[in-house]
């Protein structure tokens, strides 16, 4: 089975996207991970984040890996764990660059993939239920106030030692769902048969619930 989850930033899907893959012992793939994981090889190697070609060149088979840690999944970058390197607001803010460069996404797409080959699997991103899996089977996509999803990112950074100011964070997350969802490759959209679920007023065991239930209900009406 395939489940692609997607919507804007911070609307909390990988952190539920994690909690059903457990429960369910399916595959987890952050795809956002891997956008974030492409823009801090262009800073590692010091190139633009606009240098398609740079950047393309720079990413080799094998230099971003997902690997499991003692309870998280692990993002290796050209070796080294970059699990928290790939969420600073450095790479948060350019990301949205590096990840509309086309023949960076055609790259991550084909890898995704080919990662989420026969196994059963749930994918979070922004174009999963469109573009890399369009015959998932349950496709569910997140949204939330962009107040809501500021203040979630902002606990996000302080549980990591980072101090962001709120209206900051804010301006960020507007401004990454414009550049999200107008770009020319895949931009964020919703699937039409994705099932919308706002997280705005619901906590997460809420939002795994609910997702859990849609999964539920296509299980039993699939032909086996
Ligand atoms: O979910 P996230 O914040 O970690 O994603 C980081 C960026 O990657 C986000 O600004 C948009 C981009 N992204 C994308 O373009 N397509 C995806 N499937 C996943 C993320």
């Amino acid at each position: 089975m395939q489940v692609a989850i997607d919507g804007p930033a911070s609307a909390g899907k990988s952190t539920v996207a994690k909690i059903v893959a457990k429960k369910l012992s399916f595959i987890y793939i952050d795809t956002g991970a891997m956008y974030r994981a492409c823009t801090l090889i262009a800073k590692n190697h010091g190139l633009d984040y606009g240098d398609e070609a740079g950047i393309l060149a720079a990413i080799t088979p094998g230099s971003i890996r997902f690997e499991a840690g003692q309870d998280e999944q692990r993002v290796i970058v050209e070796g080294e764990d970059a699990s928290l390197a790939i969420r600073t607001p450095e790479i948060t803010a350019n990301v949205s660059q590096v990840s509309a460069l086309p023949g960076v996404r055609a790259k991550m797409v084909s890898l995704q993939r080919e990662m989420a080959g026969t196994t059963n699997v749930i994918m979070d991103g922004r174009d999963i239920g469109t573009t890399v899996l369009p015959h998932a089977d349950v496709k569910i996509f997140l949204i939330a106030s962009i107040a809501a999803r500021a203040k979630r990112r902002e606990l996000d950074y302080a549980e990591k030692g980072i101090h962001e100011d709120y209206d900051k964070i804010y301006q960020d997350i507007k401004l990454r769902d414009y550049k999200d969802s107008h770009r020319e490759v895949s931009p964020l959209r919703k699937a039409d048969d994705a099932v919308e679920i706002d997280t705005s007023n619901l906590n997460i065991e809420q939002v795994v619930a609910a997702i859990l239930d849609v999964i539920a209900k296509k299980q039993k009406i699939s032909p086996k």
